[in-house]
């Protein structure tokens, strides 16, 4: 897929920003709840330590605050954003879409929304779909975010999966302009005998939830993780090097590379298979584990923010995940680098208003496992009522 026949439009990047939640967990918190330790999880993957949401936060609400500052970053008002393409695997509800409420979180009014689902190469594949609708003139702005609560489907008693994930959500505004750079080239795959390599069994029409899905923890994320880093090595190289290609580039042209944040070795064998050193690579995963769909917007806007990237430079994003999918995107960066750096102070949390339901008992959201872990000493609980309105005012804590 290339945007070379188009008339006229590319697709830019004009803003971006992220959002990560407060709490930390180390691997020191997670060797107190699996038989793991710090040096096997640093050596075999690289992760020290991840972030996970709290009570009051969710899938929406962090894609509000990273798209907020997206578009902030462009100098946009939310209601210039024509498309909102939300990737996730966490979405808050089936129905609707997260990128609906998102969409009134930030205060936008004349967006179509929706949320696209492929896994830890959401935020890729959504990207490509940016892009095909800015060069075709469909739409001006599109907001395409990243966003991901996977804490809350994690079984914390496989130590294989609970080590490796983390919450968070990173965005980007794409823009049609008929000036030169922008999306180059972009290659994307779907292999289909992986399907159940990375899955969540329960919860779907195959298997809708009951209380023997539940029972049998089919409503936490399996993975086969040998058979998962076997095809992550093999495609994530060849899907970029498509993609550089595709641009009419060799390896060598591309500045900086923003892989999906899965495991330190599976970024290394993408710097060996490229034939490039490791600090063409973009790394952050020591400090937020796999994020998921969120992990590629993430690590673009903090790479930009910390002057990794400047315009002119090629770049190229790549990522896979379940499904077996894997997406890359080879872009030459025309905004101004320093843009997004004040993004996160100018906006805040508080800014971004998720709808709520109505009449609805909430449940603590937070997994048994991890609730002791995010009651560190001295921290206030953060009341359900914060999630859903309509309740009494917890009692004030004494
Ligand atoms: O976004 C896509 C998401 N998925 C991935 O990116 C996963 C890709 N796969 C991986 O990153 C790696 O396969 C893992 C990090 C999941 C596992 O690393 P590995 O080097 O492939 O380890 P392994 O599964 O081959 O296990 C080696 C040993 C086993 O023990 P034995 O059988 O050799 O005695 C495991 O039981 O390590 C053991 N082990 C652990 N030990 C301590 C597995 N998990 C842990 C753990 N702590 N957390």
């Amino acid at each position: 897929m290339t945007n070379q026949g188009a008339p006229g439009l590319r697709a830019h990047v004009t803003g971006w920003g992220r959002y990560v939640p407060e709490q930390v967990i180390t691997n020191a918190d997670l060797e107190k709840m699996v038989d793991t330790n710090d040096e096997w999880i640093v050596t075999r993957t690289g992760i020290r330590e991840r972030r996970v949401a709290a009570a009051n936060e969710t899938t929406a609400s962090m894609a509000a605050v990273a798209g907020l500052r997206a578009i902030r970053t462009a100098g946009l008002d939310p209601d210039e954003i024509d498309l909102i393409l939300l990737a996730t695997l966490t979405p808050d509800y089936y129905m609707p879409s997260t990128a609906a409420l998102v969409k009134e979180a930030i205060g936008n009014t004349r967006a179509a929304a929706m949320d696209v689902a492929a896994a830890c190469s959401g935020f890729v594949y959504a990207f490509s779909t940016a892009q095909a609708y800015v060069t075709s003139g469909l739409a001006k702005h599109v907001l395409v975010i990243g966003a991901e609560l996977l804490t809350r489907f994690l079984d914390y008693s496989d130590r294989g999966t609970c080590i490796l994930f983390g919450d968070g959500a990173g965005a980007v505004v794409v823009s049609g302009s008929a000036e030169p750079g922008g999306a180059l080239g972009i290659e994307l795959t779907t292999e289909s005998q992986g399907a159940y390599m990375i899955w969540l069994p329960a919860g779907g029409a195959k298997s809708p939830p009951s209380r023997e899905t539940v029972a049998r923890g089919e409503h936490y994320i399996r993975m086969e993780g040998r058979e998962t880093y076997r095809f992550a090595t093999r495609t994530l190289a060849s899907t970029a090097l498509a993609s550089i290609r595709r641009a009419g580039l060799e390896p060598d042209d591309v500045k900086l590379f923003i892989p999906h944040q899965a495991n330190i070795r599976i970024i290394e064998a993408v710097a060996k298979g490229l034939g490039l050193s490791m600090d063409r690579m973009f790394v952050n995963l020591d400090r937020y584990g796999n994020t998921s769909a969120a992990s590629v917007p993430i690590a673009l806007a903090e790479a930009v923010n910390s002057g990794r990237v400047e315009v002119g430079d090629r770049i190229c994003i790549v990522a896979f995940g379940a499904g077996f999918t894997s997406g890359a995107a080879t872009i030459e960066w025309t905004a101004d680098p320093t843009r997004g750096i004040d993004a996160d102070t100018l906006v805040r949390p508080g800014d971004v208003h998720v709808r709520l339901p109505v009449d609805w008992d909430s449940v603590d959201p937070i997994p048994p496992a991890l609730a002791e872990l995010m009651a560190r000493p001295g921290e206030l609980p953060v009341p359900l009522d914060d999630v859903v309105p309509g309740e009494p005012a917890p009692a004030p804590v004494s």
